[in-house]
């Protein structure tokens, strides 16, 4: 199963509490953690966490300043707990001169180090967008020089990040948004979506298996007819 996380509201969570913003991403570590134990839990293969869009470069410097820091420091702190768990760690998303230096240097670290394990795929989409993604899918098929009559689904879909990702069963949005900000635009065609109004800091497994309980009473049909 491919589960699917859009991590908002830590913004939220920080001021109702007085904080700045950026505390409310710090409190976001636990609830990452906690998630991706509770899929080990339930046997969640696949897991994949919107972590930082291509939009959010359009955020107050100092934010994103932490959290380039914040995403490289994380995987400094926990890809060794998250090694041992036997999870595979990867990264979706454009590698522009814009994302500091050292923190593709941790993630490819991060995922040299973990490439051969195989208990749970840990996908982090990082400047990450599901247009880009598309277009950069694009670029790739014209440098090939691929045929237009050769083009279907089934190339676009393997000029993807990850050809080798099924898609997203279960896409989840915390913090009440009801929207997809851009993220796997082609993979969730036929996602069931879950949205819940915990703030992503406060999210917790139990909210996970909540979800995955409610993804199960949902009845997928891919365009067919009912039963
Ligand atoms: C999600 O929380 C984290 C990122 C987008 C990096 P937000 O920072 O979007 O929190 P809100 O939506 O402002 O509450
Ligand atoms: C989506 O959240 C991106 C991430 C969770 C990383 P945003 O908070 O950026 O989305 P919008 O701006 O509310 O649509
Ligand atoms: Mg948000």
């Amino acid at each position: 199963m491919h589960v699917a996380c859009v991590m908002d509201g830590n913004g939220r969570w920080a001021s109702q509490r007085g904080l700045p913003r950026t505390e409310g991403h710090g409190a976001g570590e636990e609830a990452l953690m906690d998630v991706v134990e509770g899929a080990l839990e339930i046997g969640v293969g696949w897991l994949t966490m919107f972590a930082f869009s291509t939009e959010n470069w359009r955020r107050p410097a100092d934010e994103v300043r932490y959290l380039m820091n914040f995403n490289e420091s994380l995987l400094a702190r926990r890809r060794d707990e998250l090694n041992d768990k036997g999870v595979r760690i990867r990264f979706a998303g454009r590698r522009d001169w814009r994302v500091p230096r050292r923190v593709l240097r941790r993630m490819d670290e991060s995922s040299d180090m973990t490439l051969s394990n195989r208990r749970m795929t840990l996908t982090m989409a990082f400047n990450y967008g599901g247009r880009a993604e598309i277009v950069d899918a694009v670029r790739k098929l014209v440098a090939e020089g691929v045929r237009p009559d050769k083009i279907d689904e089934r190339t676009i879909r393997a000029h993807l990040y990850f050809p080798d990702q099924p898609d997203p069963d279960l896409v989840i949005r915390t913090s009440g948004e009801y929207r997809i900000s851009n993220f796997l635009l082609w993979q969730l065609a036929y996602s069931e979506l879950v949205f819940t109004d915990v703030l992503w800091p406060d999210f917790r497994r139990e909210d996970l298996f909540e979800a995955v309980a409610e993804f199960q009473r949902r009845e997928r049909r891919y365009g067919r007819v009912h039963g």
